[in-house]
């Protein structure tokens, strides 16, 4: 791959902080094209980095409202249905989500939240956030698809952890067909508890993707424990542990 493409795809602002080996991936599915590659990554990267989230350096909870897959989150009611007792959180993808951890906190009181992201300009933000309120909380810049690192770090937290993948699917799979059913049997073993998340509504408010879905529920059915799910925000929750079969 001509790392200048690669370069000129990043000229754009909102790709500046994406890691190459994304860009690499998301030139190759679009043959190379600077500018479908631009608007293919805008989609899954660039829509959530409004200039309320990037540029005003807002670093307190209010982050989370203007965030579009955060700001129908009633964190409070979200992490007292689903935390029990965890040491750590490992968040993947985890847009803004860093910028919850006081309600984090308020159901666990002592936890370490780590938040796996690609957009380098929001680890940045919550890294700034977490170290003016001397949280036990780190953001990495990092890419998904880099499995390694991910098991690296996992295995040495703390336990028990639960892994967050809320809203994060769907970009994963238009990278890689999947890629999901992958990184859930990696970090599986890894972990206590596994929560993820789809939208019930498009951007637009309008479609709902239930149907869709149906082969991700399949396979945690097929590979995991399922111990709950949940409608909240109109979005759908699914609490997992991990069940060899
Ligand atoms: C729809 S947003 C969801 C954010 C957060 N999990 C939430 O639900 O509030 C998807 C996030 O995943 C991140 N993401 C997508 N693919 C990624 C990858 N391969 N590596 C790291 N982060 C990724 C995007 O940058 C974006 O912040």
């Amino acid at each position: 791959m001509d790392k200048n493409l690669i370069l000129e795809v990043k000229k754009k602002r909102e790709f500046t902080e994406l890691p190459d080996s994304l860009v690499e991936k998301a030139l190759f599915l679009n043959k190379n094209d600077v500018k479908s590659t631009r608007a293919f990554l805008r989609k899954y990267f660039g829509v959530f980095l409004t200039n309320k989230v990037v540029k005003n350096k807002i670093l307190s909870e209010g982050v989370l409202k203007s965030h579009i897959s955060s700001r129908k989150r009633d964190y409070s009611e979200l992490y007292s249905k689903i935390l029990t007792h965890e040491k750590t959180i490992i968040d993947l993808g985890c847009g803004v989500n860093g910028f919850s951890y006081y309600f984090l906190k308020e159901v666990l009181h002592s936890v370490k939240y780590l938040g796996f992201e690609a957009s380098g300009q929001l680890v940045g933000n919550m890294n700034l956030f977490f170290a003016e309120n001397q949280f036990n909380a780190t953001a990495l810049h990092l890419d998904l698809f880099n499995l390694d690192e991910i098991s690296n770090i996992l295995e040495k937290q703390e336990k028990p952890r639960t892994v967050f993948l809320f809203q994060v699917i769907d970009a994963l799979e238009k990278f890689e067909k999947n890629f999901s059913k992958k990184l859930l049997l990696v970090i599986a073993p890894l972990c206590e508890k596994i929560v993820l998340s789809y939208s019930l509504k498009s951007i637009s408010g309008k479609s709902t993707f239930q149907t869709n879905r149906n082969w991700i529920k399949y396979f945690v059915e097929e590979h995991f424990q399922v111990i709950e799910e949940l409608d909240l925000f109109d979005e759908h929750f699914i609490v997992l542990s991990y069940n060899k079969k």
